[in-house]
């Protein structure tokens, strides 16, 4: 019985993972994406975040600590300042994510019993931005203006749900 109850918390312990739509990420692929040509800048923050999870191994509160979510939110801060900056979409949804972030929080919520104050885990619109202003990026989702000059003049604005 004791037995039966260890394998069972070192079983759910060893299985962190994130949904993101309808994928199942695992905790070792939450950031492992390939950092090149618009992203190249960010590799130094999403490895040290990689690395602060696989630290974790199996433990979840150590994935879920908030040196760890500050690290990962880093990662994503730096990935979707880029998107913006180079005016392209994430070749990847785990890429400059909000429902990353949202999906983090969730099974930490769920594995660790941590759950994030929004900021934790809130990408901000660089200061650069200058599309639609009075936007909450956590609320409403990622936006990214997409080929500016194609469409009226201005630009064709994909709202990605963050649903
Ligand atoms: C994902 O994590 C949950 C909670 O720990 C676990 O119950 C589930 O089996 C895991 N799923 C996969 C595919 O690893
Ligand atoms: C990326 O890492 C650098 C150096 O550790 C840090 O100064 C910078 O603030 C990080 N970027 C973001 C978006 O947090
Ligand atoms: C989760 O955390 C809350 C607040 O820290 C605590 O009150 C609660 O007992 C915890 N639940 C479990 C299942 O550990």
């Amino acid at each position: 019985m004791l037995f039966a109850v260890l394998s069972f918390i070192l079983l759910a312990a060893l299985a962190f993972n994130i949904t993101l739509g309808t994928s199942v990420i695992q905790a070792s692929d939450l950031l492992n994406f390939p950092l090149e040509g618009n992203f190249a800048s960010c590799a130094a923050n999403c490895t040290t975040a990689q690395t602060a999870i696989d630290d974790g191994g199996s433990d979840a509160t150590s994935i879920c600590s908030a040196e760890t979510a500050s690290k990962v939110l880093s990662c994503q801060q730096c990935l979707f300042t880029s998107l913006l900056a180079a005016n392209t979409l994430p070749p990847d949804p785990r890429m400059g994510s909000q429902p990353f972030l949202a999906a983090y929080g969730t099974s930490c919520a769920a594995d660790a019993n941590v759950t994030f104050t929004a900021p934790q885990t809130a990408l901000a619109l660089p200061p650069f931005w200058d599309g639609p202003t009075g936007i909450e990026v956590p609320l409403v989702g990622l936006v990214f203006v997409v080929g500016a000059g194609a469409f009226m003049g201005i630009g064709a604005i994909v709202l990605l749900s963050n649903m």
